[in-house]
């Protein structure tokens, strides 16, 4: 979801720019631009890929550079959406990721300026340019930013002025930090391949890069920041010989497992046990992962937790001092995320970040954190992600006896099992869907939004014992039902789920280590003992949405209108 490169230093600025704008195409855009200042300000746009613009790009011999990949918000998908946006005298120009929320007010201020675009972010431009008339560059930003309500990633260049300015507020910004050249970006991937140390800024955070250094400022107050070091390698960023990214990482899994279970929980592990309420909170896959991490807690320890949907844990929950929330999010930058554990924080609650990226908003708002060490995730589907993340739930509820090999073996078996023929099947099919039940439930979930994500077919899942409470009425010789079954308590009941669908009409498969005749497709997994036998299943639903995607002619690694990474509300 948009992203934004700035660059100032001795390199070529536009290769820096749409090197770094390529590596930031998998967080979801539809259109790109790139601003230069030298004697004056030079913009390119371009609706559609940095591939396209990298033709209509001038190589322009300037001091800076900025670049921007839009994911719409305020205004289409036109050019003149597109960022940098800039001011009426063509001086100023910005590039914004978040939302600005009092524009009607803004637009009312500025009613002598010429707008171009329908953008909240011109607005930022014009604003700077009516206090530039009046002060220097920092404080006009300082006032510009005060009269912002809203969420914002920052980083405009002025004519005139050797620096580039950047501010920060419930987006993620970074300085990379070279030799006598800095950088600024939403993502570490976007300068991963001219420095490895770099500074996450923090909310509040505004000043400046200069071929000379940097300064950063909160409140009016001149801050120092950590200096963080990337604990990923470049080649992460390239496909390794693989057609996607996304089989790259689901192939990655067996190893990158091993990181996870390397995260020591102990703390994460006592705050659970002395906490008055537990509440997990998180989005999309890393909510499946929350989910069995909920059951794993219950089943395995007796401890009770709730487990909430981000976007809606402000109206559903009031947490207190004893609440501990356990936040899970693969970026660490997902707002609905963000948004609760600030809720939660502010009603005094002690926060527990699970998260992917280090240096990541997640982690300076929890009090404790584990990373997952997964490396960097490309495809837009989170799939080795989820593996770390069911790892780390499993770290948190058995300890130090979790069986990292037994692990290791139950997903690279299931990655050899032959998929093909099923996805074939699969494009033939509108109605998809997916069960299990208890433990197994969330796996089907998993698999489901796997599914629908990628292949753009309507999937849902269900717990076998509610198929008979409504979705029944869909089934027929039209419906594909995907169930996993591993051989715990839920067997028999699954068998008899497989019956019903069977009777009326589905084509049935499913996954797992027992004997199911009834079914039209058996994936027969390794056999192993539960929780364990999870892990089996993992691979399967991954690769079953993968292949598909590519029979039907998708893009698994960008599917249409998804982002890797949703920093707005
Ligand atoms: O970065 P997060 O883990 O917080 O992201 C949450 C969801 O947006 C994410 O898991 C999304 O559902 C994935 N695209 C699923 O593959």
């Amino acid at each position: 979801m948009c992203g934004i490169i700035g660059y100032i230093g001795y390199r070529n600025k536009k290769e820096v720019a749409i090197k770094g704008l390529k590596s930031l195409e998998y967080r979801g855009y539809d259109s790109a631009g790139i601003g230069f200042i030298n004697d004056k300000v030079y913009v390119f746009k371009k609706v559609g890929r940095v591939d396209e613009l990298k033709d209509v790009v001038n190589n322009i011999n300037a001091t800076l550079v900025i670049g921007h990949t839009r994911w719409a918000t305020h205004g289409g998908v036109t050019e003149e959406n597109a960022h940098p946006q800039t001011d009426c005298s063509n001086n100023i120009m910005v590039v914004h990721n978040g939302t600005i929320e009092n524009v009607d007010e803004l637009r009312l201020r500025l009613k002598n300026h010429k707008f171009n675009s329908e953008t909240d972010t011109e607005l930022i431009a014009h604003l700077l340019e009516e206090e530039l008339k009046e002060t220097e560059p920092l404080k006009a930003l300082e006032l510009t930013l005060n009269q912002l309500k809203g969420s914002y990633a920052l980083v405009i260049g002025i004519k005139g002025v050797n620096k580039l300015l950047f501010a920060k507020q419930d987006s993620p910004l970074h300085i990379g930090l070279g030799k006598k050249e800095f950088f600024l970006a939403s993502d570490i991937a976007a300068f991963v391949e001219y420095t490895r140390k770099f500074v996450p800024l923090m909310d509040g955070d505004y000043g400046y890069v200069s071929l000379e250094g940097y300064k950063i400022f909160n409140k009016g107050k001149e801050v120092k920041r950590d200096v963080l070091e990337i604990n990923w390698e470049i080649k992460e960023v390239e496909k390794g010989g693989y057609p996607h990214f996304m089989l790259k990482e689901i192939n990655e899994q067996v190893d990158v497992v091993g990181n996870a279970l390397a995260v020591n929980t102990s703390n994460i592990e006592e705050m659970i046990s002395n906490a008055g309420s537990i509440h997990i909170v998180a989005a999309g896959t890393s909510y499946h992962a929350g989910y069995l991490l909920k059951l794993l807690l219950e089943k395995y320890k007796g401890i009770e937790s709730d487990i909430v949907i981000a976007s809606e844990y402000i109206f559903t929950k009031r947490p207190n001092k004893d609440t501990v929330v356990i936040a899970i999010s693969q970026s660490g930058e997902t707002a609905d995320t963000l948004q609760a554990i600030k809720f939660a924080k502010r009603r005094g609650a002690r926060i527990v970040g699970i998260t992917n990226v280090m240096g990541s908003s997640l982690t300076y708002l929890s009090d404790e954190y584990a990373i997952m060490n997964a490396g960097l995730e490309v495809g837009v589907a989170a799939t080795k992600t989820f593996t770390s993340q069911v790892a780390i739930a499993f770290k948190i509820v058995f300890g130090g006896r979790v069986n990292k090999e037994k692990i290791k073996q139950t997903l690279t078996s299931s990655l050899n099992i032959d998929i093909a023929s099923l996805a074939k099947k699969c494009i033939n099919y509108d109605k998809m869907f997916f069960l299990g039940r208890g433990l197994s439930y969330p796996i089907a979930m998993e698999g489901a939004l796997k599914f629908k994500e990628l292949t753009y077919k309507h999937a849902e899942a269900y717990p076998g014992g509610e198929l008979k409470h409504g979705p029944l009425s869909l089934m027929d010789e039209d419906a594909f039902v995907f169930a996993f079954m591993p051989e715990d308590e839920t067997f028999a009941k699954m068998i008899y789920s497989v019956e019903e669908v069977k009777a009326r009409g589905a084509f049935v498969a499913a996954a797992s280590p027992g004997n199911v005749d009834k079914v039209d497709a058996l994936l027969k997994v390794n056999k192993e003992e539960m929780p364990y036998q999870l892990f089996s299943f993992i691979p399967l639903l991954q690769l079953l949405a993968y292949r598909t995607s590519v029979l039907l002619g998708n893009d698994p690694d960008k599917p249409r209108n998804l982002a890797k990474s949703i920093t707005v509300e």
